[in-house]
């Protein structure tokens, strides 16, 4: 069953098929043909206009042709779009040779360093790690430290008040007190920990910050063991070559007090900037623990003696990595943060 004019369309659509080179262009095909304006549909709504005996046969032949040229288009349809999907598969595989992507990488705060760098110093001498709390009674921060009612550090204007008789602690001291009242001598601990003041927020200030207690209580302890357990942490935080001195002063719980100073990192002594020109950093204060605060935790100053020192780790910090704003520890900057990985 054929017809010229049924051939001529089927001889045309089956040349477009064989030069499709895609899925696209196939369809493009189909539509041209089989579609509501394609030319075989066209044929197929115009036989009404052919003569009646020509209608039958021309009919017959394009519906025959319809159903071979769907078939074929179906076919190369199919198979078109099944190598597209391959090719696309390819074109997106792993490229294993590609670099891959680092997951970004923590580090320790400088705060932290410092912090587990002065435990770690101070375990190795066989001090052990104590805590207490950070609301204190004003017994444990002042009164049982020998700190007059009349200090200054009493006042509201330096001291959160919590009530009357409670506080933020100002200091690490309190855990002093805890301690030997909690224990039998000999006492060897360190003290880490938050401490609170009212202070405006500036490059050397805040409300928070850190500091480590040292205390050491036995029979026989002199001042000389507290000189020489500071020249080993000054070497072991500082370097070797670091030097320290010890310069008079006065705290309430300690008799005699002392304030230790560091030879400058910057200059070496002779004088700068960072040091201000004296050639030394101040560290630390410390002292010969007084009488009356081993009385007031129960030991006896006849028996026993001890010593006792207090550093701000953010002032270690500072000065072992040359930092000039303290705010800078509290800001978690990343850029900071980052220079201590
Ligand atoms: N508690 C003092 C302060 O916060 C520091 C201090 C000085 C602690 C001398 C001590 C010490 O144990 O003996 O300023």
């Amino acid at each position: 069953m054929a017809h010229p004019r049924v051939d001529a369309i089927v001889e045309q659509a089956r040349a477009a098929v064989a030069a499709a080179q895609s899925s696209s262009e196939l369809e493009a095909v189909r539509v041209g043909v089989l579609g509501r304006q394609g030319s075989l549909t066209q044929l197929l709504r115009s036989l009404g206009s052919l003569a009646p005996e020509e209608r039958p046969l021309v009919g017959a032949a394009a519906n025959e042709a319809k159903r071979a040229l769907e078939g074929l288009l179906d076919a190369r349809l199919a198979a078109a779009s099944e190598a597209e999907r391959q090719a696309d598969r390819s074109r997106r595989r792993l490229d294993l040779t590609l670099p891959g992507r680092r997951p970004p990488k923590g580090s320790f705060h400088p705060l932290t360093r410092v912090h587990d760098e002065i435990v770690a110093i101070f375990a190795g001498l066989g001090f052990s790690v104590a805590e207490g709390p950070e609301i204190e009674t004003d017994y444990h921060n002042f009164e049982a430290l020998n700190i007059p009612r009349d200090h200054p550090a009493r006042d509201m204007q330096d001291t959160f008040y919590l009530s009357e008789s409670t506080l933020l602690r100002t200091h690490t001291s309190p855990v002093q007190i805890r301690a030997m009242l909690a224990q039998k001598p000999p006492v060897r601990i360190i003290v880490p920990g938050k401490v609170y003041r009212r202070d405006v927020v500036d490059m050397t200030h805040s409300p928070m910050f850190h500091q480590v207690e040292g205390l050491a209580v036995d029979h026989g302890i002199t001042m000389a063991d507290l000189k020489g357990t500071l020249e080993l942490f000054a070497r072991e935080m500082f370097g070797p070559r670091s030097r320290i001195r010890f310069r008079p002063s006065f705290f309430p719980f300690t008799e005699p007090s002392a304030e230790v100073d560091v030879v400058c990192f910057l200059c070496h002594g002779d004088g700068c900037r960072l040091c201000k020109e004296g050639g030394w950093l101040e560290i630390l204060g410390c002292g010969m623990v007084h009488p009356r605060v081993l009385e007031n935790v129960g030991y006896d100053p006849e028996e026993l003696t001890g010593w006792a020192f207090g550093m701000g780790i953010e002032r270690i910090a500072m000065l072992k990595y040359g930092i000039d704003d303290l705010r800078l520890f509290f800001e978690n900057d990343l850029r900071f943060l980052e220079q201590f990985a």
